[in-house]
């Protein structure tokens, strides 16, 4: 399963590089704002530097809402580097703009995904991503996990193209179910990359070879 990092701060995106099994990062407008990061210039100089960073492809996000307001914000992004991603909102001028960028061979994530139907748009559009939020899912009662499992078996039956990016996960629990419903990638906040390495008979078994080793 392919791995990205989900955050916009460049040491956890480093930290997460040098493990060696990154593949890319995503990012949206919050996790942007939380790193403090304002205005066109920083924004734009931002996404350089994590391209600096990570040889995969980088989700950038559009802001704006109407289709020719993201087509523009789409093209500057995509010029930033040939790894960024466009990300563009699952909304009927989003739809619309993900055509275009697939008709112009610029490769787009389809972001804020929650049901199978707007799946099947994004897909249809031609979307290189598709991104459904198997965190919120849970969050409001609903099953994220069922969610990616349905989404991968009509991509399957229908031969579509897009992969399903399970973002919005929370927890190595989530990375393993994903993995196993049948998501292509996972974008993951750095703590739960690092939970998928932890268990106590590692450890413990750790402790013993290593208190045996000094009697060799
Ligand atoms: C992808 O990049 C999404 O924007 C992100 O995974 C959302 O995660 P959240 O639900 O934890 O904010």
């Amino acid at each position: 399963v392919g791995s990205r990092t989900d955050t916009a701060n460049l040491a956890q995106i480093k930290e997460a590089n040098d493990l060696g099994i990154l593949d890319g990062v995503t990012t949206n407008p919050s996790l942007m704002a939380k790193e403090g990061i304002k205005g066109h210039d920083a924004i734009f100089a931002h996404y350089k530097a994590i391209c600096e960073i990570v040889d995969g492809d980088i989700s950038a996000e559009v802001v704006s809402v109407d289709f020719n307001g993201i087509v523009e914000e789409g093209k500057k992004l995509a010029a930033i580097h040939p790894n960024i991603v466009v990300k563009v909102p699952m909304i009927k001028e989003g739809i619309k703009a993900i055509k275009w960028f697939t008709d112009n061979g610029i490769r787009t994530n389809c972001t804020l995904v929650f049901s199978a139907g707007q799946a099947i748009l994004a897909a249809k559009a031609g979307a290189t991503y598709l991104s459904p939020f198997l965190g919120r899912v849970d969050d409001i009662g609903w099953d994220g996990i069922e969610l990616i499992a349905q989404i991968a078996n009509i991509y399957s039956i229908q031969g579509y193209k897009t992969e399903i990016l399970a973002a919005s996960i929370r927890s190595p629990l989530h990375i393993i179910k994903a993995a196993e419903a049948g998501a292509d990638v996972c974008t993951c906040p750095l703590e739960s990359i690092l939970g998928l390495l932890k268990h106590p008979l590692t450890d413990s078994g750790l402790a013993k070879f290593l208190e045996d080793a000094k009697k060799m």
